[in-house]
């Protein structure tokens, strides 16, 4: 049986989206997503419907819908990349921001959410510029916010732009951060793009450039290019080491999530989406924007891949306290203290070859950390492949993990499956 893998974090996401969906819905005044304007939206993430119908026109008219089926996925995406900026030192440097082709504010909403929870961690108030070529996302956009908590509102100073990207950005070169969250590869092939001034542009600018997308047959060849250029001018960073597309984005793989959109006392719809990517992140490579030391977290995340991929109990000391416990499954009696730890560590270091351990995705919460991994390794006793993926939490005590819970579930082969993420 499959364990649900279910992360606090995506509980969060999940009840503070349905809180917003609702109030998308009522503004929509739909009793349902028009499957209509869906097979719209589809055709035109897929390139159909360009000549038919122009950007402008579908988003005006689908904001709601577009909102309603993708917004838990998108804000997923933009919070995990808030993650791996948070990770790699950079997010705690920034305080101006450009979200292009921003919609009904996914980034945005994102950030409040992460601000929220990250409060301690954060150069507040942000400043994010919100961009858009149509009009009706950014009014969705107003009506969402002005419905919000007035402490979720102070969190980010929000100022919108209706401007169609061809080559210039506002005040691109007073960002620290240009976000592009499922809109490259829509204002690449827009007959409005300047593409050599705008790639020209980009490269000059100062600012980390954060690029969320979907792999498009049709327009692979327009990102392919947008990547060879970036990669020319400015430093690609990344924190977890997903498979690689075209050598410069990550092929990121998350949950597989789902929502209950409410539209009205009796009437409600299931959402189901997959949380899978292409993510890059540029970073100037004239000495510019530079990062902070990456926090603690990305330390013991580092450090617990060491120690597990090397079997090396000295890591494990350091990491855990002397008296931590250890909960390897939901239901099993957690070990007690660091010696039980270390014996139950040195019967892996028996039985295991070639461990790859992979953080997915960390997230940490005052003094608890979550993170989701995939791992593999040859089993000698049992001659078979392993191949696990599962989330863990820690709690920290003056830097070192008291608690370690953990579940996963398990995948096992006569063969090396080449087709993963290791
Ligand atoms: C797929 S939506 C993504 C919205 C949001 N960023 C998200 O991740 O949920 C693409 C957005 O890009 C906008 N867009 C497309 N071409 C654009 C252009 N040339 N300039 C500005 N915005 C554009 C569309 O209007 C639309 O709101």
């Amino acid at each position: 049986m499959r364990i649900a893998i279910e992360i606090q974090t995506l509980t969060e996401v999940r009840s503070w989206i349905e809180r917003v969906c609702s109030i998308v819905a009522r503004h929509c005044n739909s009793s349902a997503i028009d499957p209509h304007n869906l097979n719209m939206l589809r055709a035109h993430f897929a390139c159909g419907s360009d000549v038919l119908v122009d950007s402008e026109t579908i988003y005006n008219r689908t904001s709601g819908d577009f909102f309603l089926r993708y917004g838990l996925a998108n804000l997923m995406k933009n919070y995990y990349a808030l993650s791996e900026l948070q990770g790699l030192g950079i997010l705690s440097r920034i305080s101006r921001i450009i979200d292009v082709g921003s919609g009904p504010g996914t980034f945005a909403l994102a950030y409040v959410l992460w601000a929220k929870t990250h409060a301690t961690t954060l150069s507040c108030p942000m400043s994010i510029v919100m961009t858009d070529s149509a009009r009706e996302p950014l009014a969705l956009f107003d009506k969402i916010w002005s419905e919000l908590p007035e402490v979720e509102r102070n969190l980010v100073k929000i100022t919108k732009v209706h401007q169609t990207c061809t080559s210039d950005l506002p005040s691109t070169a007073e960002a620290d951060l240009i976000v592009f969250s499922n809109s490259i590869s829509e204002i690449l092939r827009s007959s409005h793009c300047r593409y050599d001034d705008l790639c020209q542009n980009l490269a000059g600018s100062h600012a980390t450039i954060l690029v969320i997308d979907h792999y498009y047959r049709d327009t692979e060849r327009l990102l392919n290019e947008f990547a060879r250029r970036m990669v020319e001018h400015r430093k690609l960073v990344s924190l977890y080491h997903w498979n690689r597309w075209n050598n410069v984005f990550d092929e990121v793989n998350l949950l597989p999530i789902a929502h209950r959109v409410r539209f009205s006392e009796t009437h409600s719809q299931r959402i189901d989406s997959n949380v899978k990517f292409l993510k890059a992140i540029f970073r100037p490579s004239d000495g510019k924007g530079h990062a902070s030391p990456p926090p603690r977290t990305t330390h013991s995340v580092q450090m617990y891949k060491r120690a597990w991929e090397q079997h090396d109990l000295n890591i494990l000391r350091e990491l855990f306290t002397e008296d931590a416990t250890y909960q390897e499954k939901p239901h099993s009696a957690p070990l007690q203290g660091i010696e039980k730890i270390c014996e139950y560590w040195k019967q892996n270091a028996l039985r295991q070859r070639f461990v790859r351990f992979m953080p997915k995705f960390v997230d940490f919460h005052n003094d608890s950390m979550i993170v989701l991994w995939e791992a593999s390794f040859f089993r000698v006793d049992l001659n078979r492949w392993m191949y696990l993926d599962g989330s863990f939490n820690a709690t920290f005590r003056q830097g070192r993990i008291c608690a370690f819970s953990e579940k996963f579930n398990k995948l096992t082969s006569a063969f090396p499956l080449n087709d993963r993420n290791h």
